[in-house]
């Protein structure tokens, strides 16, 4: 291992290795039993999707969407582009490298900066446009990869506030309470393509440990085949929590209410703990859409929501020193941080 190259740009040689190296050990990978709820599935098509949404906010902080409206086939081409990118070699992935201070290129999940030990993945962050750090990945003929990304980021954007103004529906709110568009047009598209190799130890090994989003909501599209995320469930809000498998369902999408959204929506509903594992026999791709705040958001719940009965349960900050608040909760065990509140 000593002729690894540092870290985190050895990563695209995980898939020569017969066992997890130390620093890729993680120790408490059971610290939850597994269960076998089954995450809701939404059609958002369907007359009472808002129901089926607002309750899944609540009880799960997650759901499989259907009937979203896009096609299948450039949810296959997205799938196929993000393949192709992770296959390219080495070197030509290193040009493309995140570079200190930036958050979009090549390299791990931004979240493992929070984390000593390491993950068992390689990850591509585009923020906005994707054209730049094509350039570097494929100097010649990029034109398919970025039309396919644009195209996704143009529609799922769009499908982000479609949900978003059926959550304020579903919590009692108004469409007009909040400017989804208007904060959605302001923000930077944000795609994070993740890339998971076989793993010859997967009891021992993680592809994205466990985390909340800071998003106000995250869309993923996860590959068929072997499945890798896993959500925190509980059956009822005091009952026992548990790891809870997502399967792959062709054409649907996975939403995860992010920190966002908790905090906006002042705790009525919480943002949920997930994570994805690795596995034996398959390579795996997921690709989130980060459904994010513009850069001055002032984070804090809707006035509408305060009152009397309700206090707010999060006092108002900046975006930036909500970041900077999240990165000290991270290292704290998984209970705290389901907890922002009690601080
Ligand atoms: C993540 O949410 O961080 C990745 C999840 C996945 O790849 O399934
Ligand atoms: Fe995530």
């Amino acid at each position: 291992m000593s002729s690894l190259t540092a870290r985190p740009l050895h990563q695209f040689e995980l898939n020569t290795l017969s066992h997890v190296p130390d620093d890729y050990a993680w120790s408490a990978l059971n610290d939850l039993p597994h269960g076998d709820d089954v995450v809701p599935v939404v059609d958002l098509a369907s007359p009472d999707a808002v129901g089926h949404i607002g309750r899944a906010c609540k009880e799960w902080g997650a759901f499989q969407v259907t009937g979203h409206g896009i096609p299948i086939h450039l949810l296959d081409r997205v799938e196929a582009q993000t393949r192709l990118l992770f296959s390219l070699p080495a070197a030509r992935k290193l040009k493309a490298a995140r570079g200190p201070g930036s958050l979009s290129g090549y390299g791990l999940a931004n979240t493992s900066s929070f984390y000593s030990n390491i993950f068992w993945s390689e990850g591509f962050t585009i923020i906005g446009s994707p054209r730049d750090d094509a350039r570097k990945l494929w100097p010649e003929d990029h034109d398919e990869y970025c039309c396919v990304m644009e195209e996704y980021n143009r529609l799922i954007s769009d499908l982000s506030g479609r949900l978003l103004r059926a959550m304020m529906v579903s919590l009692g709110l108004r469409e007009e309470d909040m400017d989804w568009a208007g904060l959605l047009r302001e923000a930077d598209p944000v795609l994070q393509l993740n890339y998971y190799p076989v793993c010859p130890e997967p009891d021992r090994a993680i592809g994205i440990a466990h985390h909340t989003d800071s998003s106000f909501i995250t869309i993923l599209h996860q590959s068929g085949g072997e499945s890798g995320l896993q959500l925190v469930h509980r059956e009822d809000t005091a009952g026992p929590a548990r790891w809870v498998t997502v399967p792959p369902r062709r054409g649907a999408l996975v939403v995860n209410v992010g920190d966002l959204c908790e905090i906006v929506f002042n705790g009525r509903i919480r943002s949920v703990m997930h994570r994805a594992i690795v596995n034996r026999a398959q390579t795996r791709v997921s690709v989130a859409f980060f459904c994010g705040p513009p850069p001055r958001f002032n984070v804090a719940p809707i006035e509408k929501l305060i009152g009397p009965g309700e206090p707010p349960a999060y006092r108002a900050m900046s975006w930036p020193e909500f970041l900077s608040l999240k990165r000290k909760l991270y290292n704290k065990t998984l209970e705290y941080l389901r907890s922002p509140e009690e601080e």
